[in-house]
């Protein structure tokens, strides 16, 4: 086991967490701030979304200096302080590295898109445009954030470069060996100052089809925009530089390394894992952003999702992030959304595998539709009035209090924050023992002294449309089987109620409530026939020792 096997994630969108001084977006003296909140709440890890210096044409997932922070975020002082002031909470530290693509305003581009004889021409990708005849794009790859040609002209060069996200974030050359050491320097760099790892934005599209072949027509809009992209990304070359990556980072010791797969498929996302375990730590597998609301989608997706991992490798979950309306908003109906938002939050921290949860999840914030003069996301501004693609509802600031500015800024927010703020705030539920926040905290502690929910092997029990049950049993640890299996500790079972109804479950076995709704903590409960109040949660010891 590594820290990272049992430890929570918590991203941050640092835009939005906490502003220190008023200019209206979040920085890294405000997410210091807040360090005691999140230790509070019991998380292992921060994950910060890119804080570096940035045109932020894409909010900092386009970096013009890798090794920098942006002014809007503080100074590199200033994460130096953030870091050792997380470490002494035991907090950990990733931070996200965007190695696809740099910005248009990257001194590495500048200097490489003035001449085709520039030092740096290579350590982008280039084709030439034609002298004479119509100027077609050289095939049919896509910006997903333009919903255009990924091919922009470069008239000082005559070619064309690309951009598979906005124009402004040209993709580099992975093929090239000097691109390469200067990316494996940006990787050596943060290491050395001390963070415990990095989310590897879009890690599956560092190589680009050598032939650049025209992708496959694919009968899907959403996300692929009709398009199989088999060949502008998840190219076999990237697991060199994976290997690459993983090696370095041993070299260190202690870090871990998570891939952003670009693609919803589970077979990518296991891949990045490699066949030897030589490759990434974990690959998110986005999944469970898509799953319509019910125990057999969710059951079903999670097996699969075990099934898919090579051997040894270690499965991760997330409901939430800043590229997705948030789970609460997709799962919302009506009075039954919070009891909702309670049964996912159940199902995240106790399934086999490492959580990742998304900033003001635990508050149950959810996502509004914005007003066309507040969008920010290029995404959202290029597809208005549709609602559902743009990513700005997803990242509306953190909500602490019921002040104007929620808590966040004394300032006006870069977005408008959530007018249920007045209601719903970190303040208002820290005060509330049956507050969303305070379950969230006592999931996470059960979690953290449970060694069959940190760790253990998960057991699915029954095929229940409705209700989700599984059964976590102690691994047998080497270091816990030396002290005898006694100390593995008792098995645990899960048992969660998605209908808005009441519904009856056998239970295998009996024992006591570890946590939950609507039952009192170390009542027994009878192994057979039990049953389950609407959108019910039940956590339960069981008896006798593992099995
Ligand atoms: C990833 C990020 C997303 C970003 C894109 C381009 O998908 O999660 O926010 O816009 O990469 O860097």
């Amino acid at each position: 086991m590594q820290w990272w096997n049992d430890a929570v994630f918590y991203q941050i969108y640092p835009r939005s967490f906490q502003d220190s001084n008023g200019d209206g977006v979040g920085d890294l003296a405000g997410i210091e701030s807040r360090l005691d909140y999140l230790a509070a709440l019991g998380v292992d890890a921060l994950w910060i979304s890119p804080f570096f210096k940035s045109p932020m044409k894409d909010f900092g997932y386009d970096v013009s200096d890798y090794v920098s922070v942006d002014p809007l975020f503080g100074d590199m002082d200033g994460f130096k302080r953030l870091l050792s002031a997380a470490h002494r909470r035991n907090l950990r530290v990733v931070v996200d590295l965007v190695l696809n693509h740099t910005s248009d305003e990257h001194p590495w581009f500048r200097e490489a898109q003035e001449s085709r004889d520039s030092p740096k021409h290579d350590w982008y990708i280039w084709k030439p445009i034609p002298e004479r005849g119509p100027r077609r794009p050289p095939n049919n790859w896509i910006s997903l954030f333009e919903l255009r040609s990924a091919w922009y002209e470069n008239p000082a060069s005559r070619e064309w470069y690309l951009a598979t996200f906005t124009r402004n974030q040209p993709e580099v050359n992975w093929r090239n060996p000097e691109l390469r050491e200067a990316m494996y320097g940006v990787v050596r760099a943060w290491l050395d100052l001390g963070v415990d790892g990095f989310r590897l934005d879009v890690a599956t599209g560092y190589f680009k089809d050598e032939l650049f072949r025209t992708n496959p027509f694919k009968p899907r809009l959403v996300p692929d925009l009709l398009q199989e992209h088999l060949y502008d990304r998840n190219r076999p070359e990237v697991h060199g530089i994976f290997r690459d990556l993983r090696r370095i980072a041993d070299s260190y010791g202690g870090r871990v390394l998570i891939a952003e797969p670009h693609g919803q498929d589970r077979a990518l996302a296991a891949s990045c894992h490699g066949s030897a375990g030589d490759e990434l730590h974990m690959a998110f597998n986005f999944e469970f952003l898509t799953r319509p609301w019910g125990a057999a989608a969710f059951r079903d997706s999670a097996r699969r999702w075990y099934e898919a991992l090579p051997p040894g490798a270690w499965p991760n979950f997330t409901l939430s992030n800043h590229d997705q309306p948030r789970h609460i908003h997709r799962y919302r109906r009506g009075a039954e959304t919070e009891a909702r938002a309670r049964v996912a939050a159940a199902m995240l921290l106790t399934l086999r595998g490492t959580p990742f949860l998304y900033y003001g999840e635990e508050i149950g914030m959810g996502c509004v539709r914005l007003p066309r003069g507040a969008l920010r996301d290029p995404l959202g501004i290029r597809t208005w009035p549709l609602s559902g693609f743009g990513r700005d509802p997803e990242r509306t600031p953190m909500q602490w209090d019921a002040s104007a500015g929620a808590g966040f800024t004394t300032g006006t927010p870069w977005l408008p924050v959530n007018p249920d703020h007045p209601v719903r705030n970190v303040a208002a539920q820290e005060g509330n023992p049956d507050s969303l926040l305070a379950f969230y905290k006592k999931l996470l502690a059960l979690r953290r002294k449970t060694p069959a929910l940190r760790s253990g092997d998960l057991e699915f029990l029954g095929e229940d449309p409705d209700v989700l049950a599984y059964r976590r049993t102690p691994a047998e640890a080497a270091e816990t089987r030396k002290a005898g299996s006694d100390s593995r500790g008792p098995a645990v079972l899960v048992v969660l109620n998605f209908a808005g109804g009441r519904k009856t479950f056998a239970l295998p076995e009996g024992g006591r409530v570890l946590a939950g709704t609507g039952r009192a903590v170390g009542t027994r409960v009878e192994g057979g026939t039990v049953g389950l109040a609407p959108c019910e949660v039940l956590i339960l010891e069981t008896e006798g020792r593992s099995r």
